[in-house]
């Protein structure tokens, strides 16, 4: 079985892509041929009658991918909301087989695939449907990324939580920093919390970078822990 990961988070805008671009990176320095998926993307930008999906065009560029961006991002929407509304409001609404069978085939020509999810593990993706349970349609276990600030070990323990109780493995915990924490004394102490209060661990921490371009990529050591796991 080729290495899959759902990358999901404990909320919108805690750095979900900036991970999954800092991941794909590190795996495709690492020699390996690395497939993305956005499966939708909301709040789209847009250029003249294009929509620009931010996040999918990130990946593509961070994994070097060659897949089509209409693979990468099969679904896209202008609307910042949850997917299941912004297709709604648009009078469409998802397949999430569909996104199914798209992962298959990038799946087969990468080496690994990452998969970022929308919002948080709860948040709609389609009518009846949670990131969650694409997660778990997908096969894919979780990466969760949480934001390393006050208040993170109740959203991240309830993230495990719910990630337990639905049958979803979860890989580890992306302690994120996406704001300066120096004045936050909680950001000192969570991530040993959050590994002992979990029981899962927290595999790296991002820190914060008011210029992303320079974010670092994994050693060696921590890509061979990742892939094992
Ligand atoms: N470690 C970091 N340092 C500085 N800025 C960050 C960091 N992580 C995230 N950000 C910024 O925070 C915002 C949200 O991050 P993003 O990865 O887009 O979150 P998500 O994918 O979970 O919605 C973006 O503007 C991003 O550039
Ligand atoms: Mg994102």
């Amino acid at each position: 079985m080729k290495p899959a990961f759902f990358i999901t988070g404990t909320d919108t805008n805690v750095g979900k892509t900036e991970a999954a671009c800092m991941l794909a990176r590190s795996f495709r320095e690492a020699g390996l041929k690395v497939g993305v998926m956005k499966p939708v993307e909301t709040g789209c930008r847009l250029l003249g009658e294009k929509m620009i999906p931010k996040d999918a065009l990130r990946l593509k560029e961070a994994s070097g991918t060659l897949a089509d961006l209409d693979l990468v991002n099969p679904y896209r929407f202008t609307a910042p909301v949850a997917p299941d509304l912004a297709a709604r409001l648009f009078g469409a609404s998802i397949d999430l087989e569909r996104v199914k069978d798209i992962f298959i085939g990038l799946q087969a020509a990468h080496d690994l695939m990452l998969v970022e999810g929308a919002g948080g593990l709860l948040a709609p993706a389609a009518e009846g449907k949670s990131m969650a349970d694409l997660a778990l349609l997908l096969g894919a276990p979780l990466l969760i990324v949480s934001a390393n600030r006050l208040g993170t070990i109740n959203h991240t323990l309830l993230t495990v939580s719910c990630a337990r109780q639905m049958g979803l493995a979860v890989k580890g915990i992306i302690l994120n920093n996406p704001v300066d924490s120096s004045n936050d004394l909680s950001a000192e102490h969570n991530r040993s919390d959050i590994e002992r209060l979990s029981g899962v661990p927290v595999l790296f921490e991002i820190p914060w970078s008011p210029a992303m371009a320079s974010a670092p990529i994994l050693k060696k050591e921590e890509i061979e822990k990742l892939l094992a796991i």
